[in-house]
């Protein structure tokens, strides 16, 4: 029987992944289930969010479900930090970025699919007046682990770092000016190794599931080195592998305004780090948002693979009797581990079981019954984590 890791973390993190648990036994699928540590409570007691037992755990078992976690800034973790442990010097990252670095989990996939009758699907004016309903099918590859969320940044960089780039004639004549103290700095790099993948991996992806191009969604007019990288490769790799499937690039900005105006055209999308980060949650907006927005995150190499929901911990609904939050995007997640794991079957038939309570229309949760967040909205008909959890079990 396959072991998974289940990491839920903070906040609605528990609940969604509990309910997702009851889902996937439900349809069969045999696991055994060993809980990892990780988030706000371990950072407050023990000083790391993200301690070794877990990572161990994860590094046997390899594949784990992850809930969400919550972060604060520097000073405020601090301030929570228990007493015996504020001499130590103990600085607060986030557990979910350290999670993708440890493991070098540098292929994120994060689908956006329209699922018929949701009421929060994206929908615009076409000719003659009428309301249209474009399908969305786009699957966003996102470079996980370099980019501008690799961490390398100073405030007041060290004298080594900025005498370098003051080698740079545009850092001279632009920021050279500017007092050391008052300069910040955050790198963005892209490696050929890691860019090779993430490009690979969206081409592979669009080939296997018929999609027709593969789009680079990135700024090489303006970020020559970097995103003028990951186009020329992408060139490189169409031409010599991949000629049936169009490539297309498209700027961030721009993007962001053609995916409200014609998001059916897009198939598969690549991007860096943050600006895959961006246009997936673009994307997300039009299918439904936080509630449905699923990804897997996962090393080839090694095999290792993280399946999470992109929303975070929502504090503000964590503590209600009764949880009203959305499961679906927990659920399509422990999906994606499905495919991961060559259970595709299974998958399809989860995958099924989500449409059909969704197209029905009955059960519907806060978000999709188009409620403002409060604890009472169960009263007023929106279904509870667990109601909908029990709608997609019944379709099984
Ligand atoms: P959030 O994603 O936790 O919540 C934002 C809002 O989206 C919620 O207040 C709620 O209105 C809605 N929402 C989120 N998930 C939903 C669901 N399943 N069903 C229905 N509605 C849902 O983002 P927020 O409030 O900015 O951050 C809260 C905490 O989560 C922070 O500490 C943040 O650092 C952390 N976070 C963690 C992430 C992770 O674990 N991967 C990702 C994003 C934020
Ligand atoms: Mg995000």
């Amino acid at each position: 029987m396959r072991t998974i890791v289940t990491l839920p973390g903070d906040g609605i993190g528990k609940v969604v992944l509990d309910e997702t648990i009851r889902v996937l036994n439900a349809a069969g699928f045999e696991a055994e289930y060993v809980e990892g540590d990780i988030g706000w409570e371990f950072w407050c007691n023990e000083g790391n969010p993200l301690p070794q037992r877990t990572l161990d755990l994860i590094a046997e078992h390899k594949i784990s479900l992850f809930g969400a976690i919550t972060s604060k800034p520097k000073d405020e973790a601090f301030g929570e930090l228990s007493p015996d442990l504020k001499e130590k010097g103990l600085i607060y990252s986030s557990p979910i970025v350290g999670l993708r670095q440890h493991f070098g989990l540098d292929i994120c996939l994060r689908p956006c699919r329209t699922y018929t009758g949701n009421p929060l699907n994206f929908i615009r004016r076409g000719p003659n007046d009428c309301i249209e309903e474009p399908e969305v099918d786009v699957a966003i590859f996102r470079q996980n682990t370099e980019g501008l969320y690799g961490g390398v940044e100073w405030s007041n960089p060290p004298e080594q770092v900025y005498d370098a780039l003051m080698t740079h004639p545009k850092f001279k004549s632009n920021f050279g000016s500017a007092p050391v103290e008052d300069v910040s700095v955050s790198t963005r790099i892209f490696t050929k190794k890691y860019t090779e993948r993430i490009v690979r991996a969206a081409f592979e992806h669009a080939r296997k599931y018929g999609y027709k191009s593969v789009t680079v969604c990135e700024k090489p007019n303006v970020i020559r080195e970097t995103s003028g990288m990951m186009y020329k490769m992408a060139q490189q790799i169409q031409k010599e592998d991949f000629h049936s499937i169009e490539l297309w690039n498209t700027n961030i900005d721009a993007q962001m305004m053609w995916l409200t105006k014609n998001p059916e055209n897009y198939g598969v999308i690549v991007a860096g780090n943050m600006f895959g980060d961006i246009v997936s949650d673009g994307f997300a907006g039009l299918i439904g948002g936080l509630g449905f927005a699923c990804s897997a995150q996962y090393n080839p190499e090694t095999g290792i693979g993280v399946f999470e929901p992109t929303h975070g911990s929502a504090p503000k609904y964590a503590d209600y009797p009764v949880s009203i939050v959305n499961p679906i995007a927990m659920v399509e997640s422990a999906n994606m581990m499905l495919d991961f794991i060559n259970e595709q079957d299974l998958a399809k038939k989860i995958k099924k079981a989500v449409a059909d309570v969704v197209t029905e229309g009955k059960v519907r949760t806060y978000d999709m019954a188009k409620m403002s967040g409060r604890a009472d909205v169960v009263k007023n008909g929106a279904a509870s984590t667990t109601q909908m959890a029990d709608a997609i079990i019944a379709k099984l």
